[in-house]
């Protein structure tokens, strides 16, 4: 093994590594920020950070003892100001490597812990032992995670309980997904590859476990083993209870920031599309003051935004429609007659959907994004198309992660 040397960090890379020029290549090094000195012990193209020996103004005591450890958060060393500065950058960065180099990025629009309603736990049982929570930056261990300073109250509260509970329902050979959603009226709570629960002892065991931690949902391999109170959410002015396990923004007060945006971008307009729907996050918002036609590939989240909307208060029209947006884009053809277009993809992006879109007429297109780098990809096709970057804000979704969304108004 290599013995430690010290350098100074020259940058921070994308995924929040101090990056070093050092024995002409990049180093990269791990919690370690720009400008800092440290002492880092090479290991190939990686830096194992032994001390840091003069600190950037810009690092900060992290909220969380586990930080370090747990592979959930990369970027809890980081101030304030030279975080959101550092998201900045990222989406900068993938927007210049499409060739929009000048473009201004506005300030990030940032999230507290504590706010992070949806997460994606793991659970592994050794011999007789339980490890529940995040995976290792880096690794497949499992680190014990019994309070986590990102979520939400209600799910912290849950966590201890659960991991007594865990372990009579899951197999010896797989390791456990638990996603947790807290909802308001209840924690949705899904399981998968656990063992069947579908009968007998394991099934009452799971309903004595859903009534102990007052659970609204208890779903298993992707089933509904057991609905005490439907798993609401609000948006707008309707209640979804979204499908188990299914996609729900991460954050309550950054699903709010990127809804107001949207509804402040598509202004008066009376009719308007929103592809990639999901269970109807900003259609039903949408649906206050327009006409709304939704589209989605998954039946199941349709099914949700339909109940929604049928009881929603005063929302105005909302066509639904499945169907698959990557083979069968909506055409250019098919937005005549609409005034705005929302887009949500998954972290894929829209290739073959933004193609029919900057043939479009459309005058507002919103594209909302969980990466940066197909957003870029995408915003290419529409800028060439003819459309105008109006604005773009990144949101900060994924709290000291290095991932971050972003809301693009374009304009023609
Ligand atoms: C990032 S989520 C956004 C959902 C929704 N806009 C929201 O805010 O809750 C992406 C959505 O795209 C859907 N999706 C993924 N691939 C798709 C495809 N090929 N065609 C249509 N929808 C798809 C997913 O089911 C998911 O609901």
């Amino acid at each position: 093994m290599t013995d430690p040397v010290e350098i100074t960090i020259d940058e921070l890379g994308a995924k929040g590594d101090g990056i070093a020029y050092y024995g002409g290549g990049s180093l990269y090094v791990p919690f370690a920020l720009e400008g800092e000195r440290v002492r880092v012990t090479p290991m190939g193209e990686r830096g194992e950070l032994e001390g840091i020996v003069t600190p950037s103004p810009s690092r900060v005591e992290p909220i969380c003892p586990l930080f370090q450890t747990c592979g959930g958060c990369t970027m809890q060393h980081m101030a304030p100001e030279a975080y959101g500065a550092w998201k900045q950058d990222l989406v900068r960065d993938a927007l210049a490597s499409r060739g929009f180099e000048d473009l201004a990025i506005n300030p990030l629009v940032a999230t507290k812990p504590g706010e992070r309603r949806r997460a994606v736990l793991t659970a592994r049982l050794i011999g007789r032992r339980l490890l529940f929570g995040y995976h290792e930056a880096r690794s497949t261990r499992v680190v014990d995670v019994d309070h986590c300073p990102l979520l939400v109250p209600a799910l912290n509260a849950l966590l201890p309980k659960l991991a007594d509970y865990l372990p009579l329902f899951m197999t010896k050979k797989k390791e456990a997904r638990i996603t947790l959603l807290a909802t308001h009226s209840g924690v949705d709570l899904s399981l998968d590859d656990v063992k069947d629960m579908r009968g007998g002892q394991d099934y009452l065991k799971a309903v004595e476990m859903a009534e102990d931690l007052d659970l609204a949902r208890l779903s298993a391999n992707g089933e509904t083993l057991l609905e005490r109170r439907p798993p609401l959410l609000r948006m707008g002015a309707a209640q979804v209870s979204p499908p188990a396990g299914a996609f729900v923004q991460a954050e309550e007060s950054a699903e709010r920031a990127m809804a107001k945006m949207i509804l402040e971008s598509v202004g008066d307009a009376k009719r308007v599309i929103d592809l990639f729907c999901g269970s109807g996050t900003f259609a039903l918002r949408l649906a206050k003051k327009a006409q709304v036609w939704a589209l989605e590939g998954e039946d199941a989240a349709l099914k949700s935004l339909e109940r929604a909307w049928r009881f929603g208060d005063k929302l105005k029209g909302i066509k639904m429609e499945r169907r698959d947006l990557f083979r069968r884009p909506l055409l250019a053809a098919e937005m005549k007659k609409f005034d705005a277009l929302v887009f949500d993809p998954p972290r894929a992006g829209a290739k073959a959907q933004c193609e029919e879109i900057a043939k479009s007429q459309l005058p507002v297109v919103v594209a909302v994004s969980c990466n940066p780098g197909t957003l870029a990809r995408d915003l290419r096709i529409l800028v060439d198309g003819g459309y105008t970057i109006a604005s773009v804000t990144p949101v900060d979704q994924f709290l000291y992660s290095p991932h971050v969304e972003c809301v693009v108004t374009l304009t023609r």
